[in-house]
């Protein structure tokens, strides 16, 4: 969703703030937009906002190296309400000109305030919903800038993290969370503001995490927080990883080629110390369960979003293979308002990268309500869902920049083997087998760089070849069984999010019941078969799609020459147990989204449409 930075403090605002901004951008891209206090024309201090349509990029250019002003806000834009226009973007100020605010979440009774405002004679200048509050302000606003934010925020129902600077005020912002995340950052004489740490990660490590409907002072010394109904309110300064720092693209030239490559790095981060083979079990301390605990579970339910949701289907497989739980994958979104029937000896998982999916923050909160166990699988670390959940461990992949997940999707999906794994050697694996799986499962990272040295950068080969097949195709069905339906799946959105084809995944024995129709010569197949159980069947399906005109794309085991003279083009990948498979056979499906974007000149790493984040419903 929408970026937010802000500054106070002795520095030029603006080039911090654009800095910031340009880290935030796969957050949100419409428009980006900035409002400075500096010296105005007069003895006084006055706003100078400047907007631009499109990314950061035009903004930075239209911001005059000299711009003066040491407090300030920023924001980049993804569009809720409102088309993609300058004066949709933000900051939006008030009728004098001497507020200016910047919003990320959903005002839901904008329009009636709208419509009282407009009474009132407040002329409105934005199609947003945003742009109500800071008329708002100026509404309620006496000279005091905390108390006027405060009572305006009282009139308004939705979600907001929010950021204001008052003209009257130099070395004065004001910041308020509702729904959508905030985090202040603490600086030599500064004060940082950012709905990211990412965002601010260069200039401090040291934050503390505003929580819903809480509201804050902020100066260059510092800050003072209180929730809306006026309590006091103070937080322990966390300290920011240092995984933080690594965002920049180095040789690569999208983030999704980089963070596709930093996989093997990633998962060995994520698997570090959780595996023991001593035992042939696995720990995930963070879960905070004791063997007991894990004996008493009786259904695990995982929940999240796209990417996220596609890791959930594979750990709910491994859950009732390894461990022989009742598991399922859910939708966060339909989970929240299914009003669903909850045990005391459930436990559920949320599987997050951002951690701030209002949807899977939603589904938390409803398994919470219900008294259910909910534990986090995140990659952000202190973000909203990790800290909602309270317990759950950090995937450790790193920030991931493209709005495609590559990079959090392996280690979502590791995560959740090593659970599975974790669970099964406390309730039925020996140590034998347990070990059998777990060094399988470390053997991974380094069967992945073999994987991505041979394929990775190859600009001819089968990847390529499979590439001119989907980029000329009408259609694009992926087909998978078990954990390759899930790959499907992830499969299909990488392509449909980065390349804009259109295409569909379908668990392969379910195409006979209709979809089978859709096959002509221009619906290319790409079916993912390991050498697994299901092997035999899914190759069955792979002969009735051929028989019908398609051209297959085969992912397969190395070595399994039987099914690669079945495809058009074959593409092997390194062995590994069944369930362990999806973290190689997503790579080439990674591969192709990436190629076919490229090659159809699409915005790789910050696609038409999507933000990296979503943090409204
Ligand atoms: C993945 O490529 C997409 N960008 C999107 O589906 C994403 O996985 C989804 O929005 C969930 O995000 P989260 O993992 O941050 O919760």
């Amino acid at each position: 969703m929408c970026g937010i930075v802000g500054y106070v403090g002795g520095r030029k605002a603006a080039q911090l703030l654009l800095d910031g901004l340009r880290r935030l951008e796969y957050r949100g891209y419409d428009s980006a937009g900035l409002a400075m206090v500096a010296p105005g024309a007069s003895d006084g201090f006055g706003l100078e906002v400047i907007r631009r349509v499109g990314h950061v990029a035009a903004l930075m250019e239209a911001v005059p190296a000299s711009q003066a002003g040491s407090t300030g806000i920023g924001h980049t834009r993804w569009a809720t309400h409102g088309g993609v226009t300058e004066a949709n973007a933000h900051p939006h100020v008030d009728g004098t000109e001497r507020i200016a605010v910047i919003h990320n979440g959903i005002i839901e009774n904008f329009a009636a305030l709208r419509d009282h405002l407009q009474e009132e004679g407040v002329v409105f200048r934005s199609e947003t919903d945003s742009e109500v509050l800071p008329h708002l302000i100026r509404k309620f606003y006496k000279g005091d800038p905390l108390e006027a934010a405060r009572s305006a925020l009282a009139l308004v129902h939705g979600t907001w993290g929010i950021a204001v600077v008052f003209a009257d005020h130099p070395g004065v912002m004001i910041a308020a969370r509702n729904g959508s995340p905030l985090v202040v950052g603490k600086g030599d004489g500064e004060t940082f503001l950012a709905s990211d740490p990412h965002a601010i990660a260069n200039y401090t490590r040291q934050v503390v995490y505003l929580e819903d409907r809480e509201i804050v002072k902020i100066t260059r010394e510092g800050w003072e927080i209180s929730r809306l109904d006026g309590r006091p309110v103070s937080h322990v300064l966390h300290e920011l990883g240092i995984e933080l720092g690594s965002s920049e693209k180095g040789l690569f030239p999208h983030y999704m080629l980089k963070e596709i490559h930093e996989q093997p790095e990633s998962l060995s981060r994520c698997l570090l110390g959780r595996v023991v083979p001593e035992t042939g079990g696995a720990k995930l301390g963070g879960f905070d369960l004791s063997p007991r605990d894990i004996v008493g579970i009786r259904r695990v339910g995982i929940l999240g979003c796209g990417t996220s949701y596609h890791a959930g289907q594979v750990g709910a497989v491994a859950m009732e293979q390894l461990a022989r739980l009742p598991a399922f994958a859910e939708i966060a979104s339909e989970f929240r308002y299914r009003n669903p029937v909850i045990q005391a000896d459930d436990l559920f998982l949320a599987v997050s990268q951002s951690g701030e999916t209002a949807d899977t923050m939603g589904a938390v909160q409803e398994a919470q309500t219900k008294g259910g166990r909910v534990m986090g699988v995140v990659n952000v670390v202190g973000s909203s869902i990790a800290r909602t959940c309270g317990r759950g461990v950090y995937v450790h992949s790193g920030p991931e920049i493209a709005v495609a997940s590559t990079k959090a999707f392996t280690s979502q999906v590791a995560a959740l083997l090593v659970a599975a794994l974790m669970f099964g050697r406390t309730r039925v694996l020996g140590p034998g087998e347990g070990r059998a799986f777990g060094d399988d499962l470390l053997a991974v990272p380094e069967r992945m760089a073999g994987w991505l040295d041979t394929y990775g950068m190859a600009h001819h080969g089968p990847i390529i070849d499979a590439v001119e097949l989907l980029t000329k195709a009408r259609f694009v069905f992926f087909l998978g069984r078990g954990v390759s339906a899930a790959v499907a799946m992830e499969g299909a959105l990488k392509l449909k999010e980065v390349a804009y084809i259109p295409c569909m995944s379908y668990p392969a024995a379910e195409m006979k019941h209709g979809p089978i129709a859709l096959i002509d010569a221009n619906t290319p197949v790409v079916a993912i078969v390991p050498n697994d159980l299901m092997r035999d069947k899914t190759l069955s399906n792979v002969q009735e799609v051929r028989a019908r005109g398609a051209r297959v794309i085969l992912i397969h085991t190395e070595g399994d020459h039987e099914a690669a003279r079945l495809a058009e083009v074959s593409i092997p990948v390194p062995k590994a147990s069944a369930l362990i498979t999806p973290l190689l056979t997503v790579l080439p499906l990674q591969l192709f989204a990436y190629r076919a974007g490229l090659a159809l000149g699409r915005d790789i790493d910050r696609p038409r449409n999507l933000a990296k984040s979503v943090t409204v419903e």
